[in-house]
């Protein structure tokens, strides 16, 4: 079996070892097969962001493992865990993580310049915009769209560099109906052509569209 994520033992604390206060992760033990579409639910407070940030290499664990495509991130310095993000995910922030004075394609160009992939940038940003039917604000400033057309910028970034991986924190949270179906059906697509996502929604629909639905509460896997 090929797995995309695998971790095991994995604890997450925030603040000094001394300080009291829960761990916002108790022991996770999770394997994600390649090309499997996971909803992760659970209240607010119960982990989901703090999982996703580890999974990606943006924060270190307390203690466990993290391993993406094989590799264990957390044995790599910050340089290499940048790579590997880089090649192998696309992370839809649940701040969208937008630079705001630049433009929609600024925006979803920047994985490209940082990315070792032969891949057409216009052609890859046509596509994405397209995908995520926000092409006519292509030259708009970031700052000045509307929460629900940030975040479809933010998904279209997360997919341009054509991840294995997509992470994806509330991303249709400011979406209406309509447009939310859009980006299911995205999603859809993308995981059909073997993509492993990794969805946190509070929304029943979109999680009933995921292969899987796993539930966090106080930092632990129900
Ligand atoms: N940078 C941080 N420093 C200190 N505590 C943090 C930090 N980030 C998160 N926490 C705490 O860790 C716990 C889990 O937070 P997390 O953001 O993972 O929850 P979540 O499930 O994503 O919630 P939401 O649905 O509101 O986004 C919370 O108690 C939160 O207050
Ligand atoms: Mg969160």
């Amino acid at each position: 079996m090929e797995y995309s994520i695998e971790i095991s033992g994995l604890h997450k604390k925030y603040g000094s070892r001394r300080e009291k206060g829960a761990n916002a992760l108790n022991g996770i033990d999770l394997k994600i097969e390649k090309g499997d579409y996971v909803a992760l639910c659970g209240v607010s407070g119960s982990g989901k962001t703090t999982l996703l940030n580890l999974i990606a290499g943006l924060d270190v664990p307390t203690s466990g493992e993290v391993r993406v495509d094989g590799i264990v991130m957390n044995d790599l310095s910050e340089a290499k865990k940048a790579r590997v993000r880089n090649e192998k995910i696309g992370f839809v922030m649940q701040d969208f993580g937008l630079i705001p004075y630049r433009t929609v394609y600024e925006n979803i160009a920047v994985p490209l310049y940082f990315s070792r992939k032969k891949i057409e940038h216009k052609q890859s940003i046509k596509k994405v915009l397209d995908a995520t039917g926000i092409r006519g604000l292509s030259s708009k400033k970031v700052c000045k769209l509307s929460g629900g057309e940030k975040q479809r910028v933010a998904i279209a970034r997360a997919l341009v560099n054509d991840p294995d991986i997509i992470l994806a924190d509330e991303p249709t949270g400011a979406l209406d109906s309509a447009t939310k179906q859009e980006i299911m059906e995205l999603f859809g697509k993308i995981n059909g052509s073997g993509r492993t996502i990794v969805v946190v929604t509070h929304d029943k629909e979109l999680a009933d569209s995921a292969k899987r639905i796993l539930t966090l509460k106080d930092g632990i896997l129900k």
